[in-house]
């Protein structure tokens, strides 16, 4: 494991060593029945040893299908949502130029679809494709979810209008189950380029999977450094490793340690803007798979400094039922040192010669120190700089931290059964065929 620090000592005023490290035997009983297939949830681990099974010859057929993609499109967009398009948002955004849409660029534009059903999005992204190059890769694990259906349904017609349906089929690619769904369906019959979302991977485990790897290649980015960091935490948290040296242990066991004294909501917290979609990413892995049978701890993210100004108020001095984990990145790619000004009537001539992340640095200490002092327990998770390896080694740590976490809490962190419930009252609602009974229980209601 190189180029990561995981740091509890801020969290050590609230809660005592011997609090973390009495979950040592449970977490090692939880990594046990991670590996032999023991615990709950047992026929979703794909993901677990998914890092160091990934062969050469899937990264290269991979990256020779963005390729492919990349000599065609300007702009390609992916259609998903949740697990099927957090996971490439989140490094995509973690590893682009902050303003690549109004620069050069020589990868194309990734933008996203099917994560809303926004009338106005859809329309909007339509205008801009009109005058583009473009394509389409379509995820959907169980390839019937409502939301990408319909983008796919709307996005596939003008694509075929665009090019015409033979051409187009070429600027498709499904990825989707190997066998069931009407996207498998459609995919098979419409002959496109097709990727398997392995059975035993949920959505939210699937980033390393053709489900994020796919637009990441397709954006530039470096799947095979990203693979290799995931590979190094895959070895540096699993059995033969001891608790104190497997961070995702640590991780766990202090998180369930803050809850049990009423810390039960969690911040991530960031320095870089460029992480936000990295924290939407683990809102999902954490709330989705811990959040049920009235349990879990509740992910919430916020983006510093930003958010000192509105949200710091309320982490100072609201409710003290929170916890914050910072990711902080060591050095920024670039330098601005401050220069000196003559009148200096901003006052800021103390700044003079350092550099605008040092001033960011101090901003992050000072806080998580008026944080802790303010009653706020601090995890903090370092990482040398914003790259493929160092963002493949957060993904499974944060993985395999969400599983041991899940399994303390005593829930199966690999299954959904909640989300169900709006689907049932919206097909109701639509009066989908099948659900004419949910219909008029559902309008009686009204
Ligand atoms: O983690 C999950 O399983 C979910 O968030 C799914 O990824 C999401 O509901 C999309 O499902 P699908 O890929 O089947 O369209």
């Amino acid at each position: 494991m190189r180029n990561f620090k995981l740091d509890y000592s801020k969290t050590l005023d609230f809660i005592r060593k011997e609090d973390i490290f009495g979950y040592e035997s449970q977490v090692k009983e939880h990594i046990d029945a991670l590996y032999n297939k023991t615990g709950r949830g047992n026929d979703f681990l794909g993901w677990l040893n998914l890092p160091s099974s990934i062969t050469f010859n899937e990264l290269k057929d991979i990256q020779d299908t963005a390729n492919n993609l990349k000599e065609k499109c300007e702009v390609v967009v992916v259609i998903g949502i949740g697990g099927s398009y957090l996971g490439s948002k989140a490094v995509i955004d973690a590893l682009s130029d902050n303003f690549s849409q109004l620069k050069e660029r020589t990868s194309p534009l990734v933008v996203y679809a099917g994560q809303n059903i926004g009338e106005d999005y859809i329309t909007e992204l339509r205008e801009v494709l009109a005058n583009r190059q473009w394509g389409i890769v379509v995820i959907s694990k169980s390839g019937t979810t409502t939301e990408p259906a319909l983008a796919f349904r709307i996005l596939k017609s003008d694509l075929e209008v665009r090019y015409g349906k033979a051409k187009a089929k070429d600027r498709i690619v499904a990825v989707t189950d190997a066998e069931r769904g009407a996207l498998r369906t459609l995919a098979t019959q419409e002959g496109y380029k097709t990727y398997i979302i392995p059975d035993d991977v949920g959505g939210r485990f699937s980033v390393l999977t053709p489900v994020g790897l796919l637009p990441i290649a397709i954006s530039g980015f470096d799947i095979t450094d990203l693979v290799k960091g995931a590979v190094d935490m895959e070895k540096q948290t699993g059995p033969g490793v001891s608790f104190e040296e497997n961070p995702a242990a640590i991780y766990a066991a202090t998180r369930n340690a803050l809850l049990n004294i009423g810390k039960g909501i969690e911040i991530m917290a960031n320095y870089n803007p460029k992480l936000h979609y990295f924290a939407e990413w683990w809102k999902q892995l954490y709330g989705e798979s811990e959040g049920k049978e009235g349990k879990g701890i509740f992910p919430a993210a916020v983006d510093f400094t930003s958010d000192l100004h509105s949200m710091g108020q309320y982490v100072q001095e609201g409710q003290r039922n929170l916890f914050e984990t910072v990711i902080s990145v060591a050095s920024a790619d670039s330098q601005v040192v401050l220069t000196d000004d003559d009148d200096n009537l901003d006052g800021l001539n103390y700044l003079t010669g350092k550099r605008v992340d040092e001033v960011n640095k101090m901003a992050e200490l000072g806080t998580m120190l008026a944080h802790v002092d303010g009653g706020v327990p601090n995890i903090r998770i370092e990482i040398s700089k914003l790259n493929e390896y160092n963002l493949g080694q957060l993904i499974y740590f944060y993985e395999i931290a969400c599983a041991i976490s899940g399994y303390i809490l005593g829930v199966n962190p690999f299954d959904q059964p909640g989300v169900e419930a709006y689907k049932k009252n919206m097909f109701a609602l639509l009066e989908k065929p099948g659900f004419e009974e949910e219909t008029k229980a559902i309008k009686a209601k009204l």
